[in-house]
């Protein structure tokens, strides 16, 4: 067993060529297999300066995973249109948030307005003194972490941002000597993570400096530990909301469907996710399907948007649906309020070509208008996954959808896939009815 594991160790792997990695790889785990090499080196790009430059994104890049990079038209945000780009695997949503699209954009559109745009970053230390001491020191050196980070902070001040404001936390009461510098920032059109952790660092340097010196400290008070400096994800002061309304009778499209009913149940749907945790995660998971892509689309940190969204979900003890939906004077609403922090511009924004091309699809937003159309993108998911829901159930347009991929499993030939997406226009597809239908067909030939 020892001797399998210490077989597959390597040293010096980011030293060597991507060549000689990819050979390390295939013989070490695929036992030499040029299948595998093949492969790997199918989804290099044939344009070595574009190659070159994804392989630079990380270390240790063999090659690169593509996803399907697709466009939803017709979104009306604000009185303007937008298609909006989305980078997902899962078949359906893009076609949903299309659907979705349309049907509001008969209806007067989406209406979304940014609420705040603070972020958060902390220096955690210890301290194990006398608070009053600690606090008389903080005040004292307070504008000095300002002029400290001048350097890192004179550019976004020029441009209208920067920091907020500087406090001292004390967690002492959740652990034992544990104290925080709690900063507020400003980032403008930035996602600001590198900012932010800058100013952070230069922070916790100058505060341990002043420390050593700060003659009320005792000996035991100077040393103050500084554990580490980090933006927070949690930005639940950087709030996106968007909101689609129309008169309850417009609500349906389909003379078959009472839009009274469907208002009803559409809202009881949305209140057993603000009730029902287990349902509240799915609820959150369909509104994630586009807000991911968008975010991924755009070059966004979508684990950053993902970590800091469900938190937000939760912030009243009980994880809770991002969404909410009523009726008022025979006016149906639908609104999603969620945090949401994004840049466009540094990270990969002018780096990645196709990044680019999304921003510039949307009109080279500004982070807020970028906020607003994510938080659009998550709404009208969601909208099209409770109208599916409460409707016909999810299943059908699902398969409709996955029949493809079925069908690709299958190495259905452009004809036969004719043939079977006709066959299951009028009826179920499910996988079982999908393979029949796939064997009777070749069995006739
Ligand atoms: C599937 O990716 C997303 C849904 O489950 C969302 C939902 O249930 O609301 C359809």
């Amino acid at each position: 067993m020892n001797i399998i594991y210490m077989s597959k160790s390597v040293s010096g792997f980011s030293k060597m060529s991507k060549s000689n990695k990819i050979d390390w790889i295939v013989a070490t785990y695929f036992n030499h297999n040029e299948d595998a090499k093949h492969i790997i080196k199918q989804y290099w790009n044939t344009n070595i300066k574009l190659q070159q430059l994804h392989d630079e994104f990380i270390e240790n890049t063999i090659t690169n995973y593509y996803l399907p990079f697709g466009v939803a038209p017709n979104f009306l945000i604000n009185d303007k249109m937008y298609a909006i780009p989305m980078a997902i695997e899962e078949s359906s949503v893009v076609a949903a948030a299309s659907k979705a699209a349309k049907f509001w954009l008969d209806r007067g559109g989406f209406k979304a307005e940014v609420l705040s745009t603070t972020k958060i970053g902390q220096v955690h230390f210890m301290f194990h003194g006398n608070f009053k001491t600690l606090y008389a020191f903080f005040k004292t050196v307070k504008p000095k972490l300002f002029e400290a980070t001048q350097p890192i902070t004179k550019n976004m001040e020029k441009r209208g941002g920067g920091i907020i404001d500087i406090e001292l936390r004390d967690k002492s009461e959740s652990m034992d000597g544990y104290f925080q510098l709690h900063a507020t920032f400003e980032t403008l059109d930035a996602m600001g993570a590198n900012f932010i952790n800058s100013c952070l660092e230069q922070f916790a340097k100058t505060f341990r400096e002043e420390a050593l010196n700060y003659d009320d400290f005792s000996e035991k008070e100077k040393n103050i530990e500084i554990i580490m400096s980090i933006l927070s994800n949690y930005v639940p002061d950087c709030l996106v909301r968007a909101e689609v309304s129309c008169p309850v009778n417009d609500l349906t499209e389909n003379p078959d469907i009472n839009p009274e009913e469907f208002a009803k149940k559409f809202i009881q749907a949305v209140k057993i996710a603000e009730v029902e945790p287990f349902r509240a995660v799915t609820h959150n998971k369909g509104i994630m399907n586009g807000i991911d892509a968008v975010v991924l689309a755009t070059g966004n940190d979508f684990r950053a948007v993902e970590a800091g969204v469900h938190a937000y979900a939760s912030r009243n003890g009980r994880y809770s649906s991002l969404t909410h939906a009523k009726i008022e004077n025979d006016i149906f609403y639908f609104w999603i309020e969620i945090p949401l922090a994004l840049g466009t511009v540094g990270g990969l924004t002018s780096l990645h070509p196709l990044v680019k091309l999304a921003l510039e699809l949307l009109h080279n937003p500004s982070a807020k208008e970028l906020m607003q159309v994510v938080a659009v993108a998550g709404l009208a998911q969601n909208f099209a996954a409770l109208r599916s829901l409460t409707t016909t159930g999810i299943q059908e347009g699902h398969m409709k959808m996955h029949l493809m991929n079925i069908l690709n499993q299958f190495e259905a030939t452009n004809e036969e896939k004719k043939t079977l997406i006709d066959y299951f226009k009028t009826h179920t597809a499910t996988h079982s009815a999908v393979v029949e239908a796939i064997h009777n067909l070749r069995s006739k030939k």
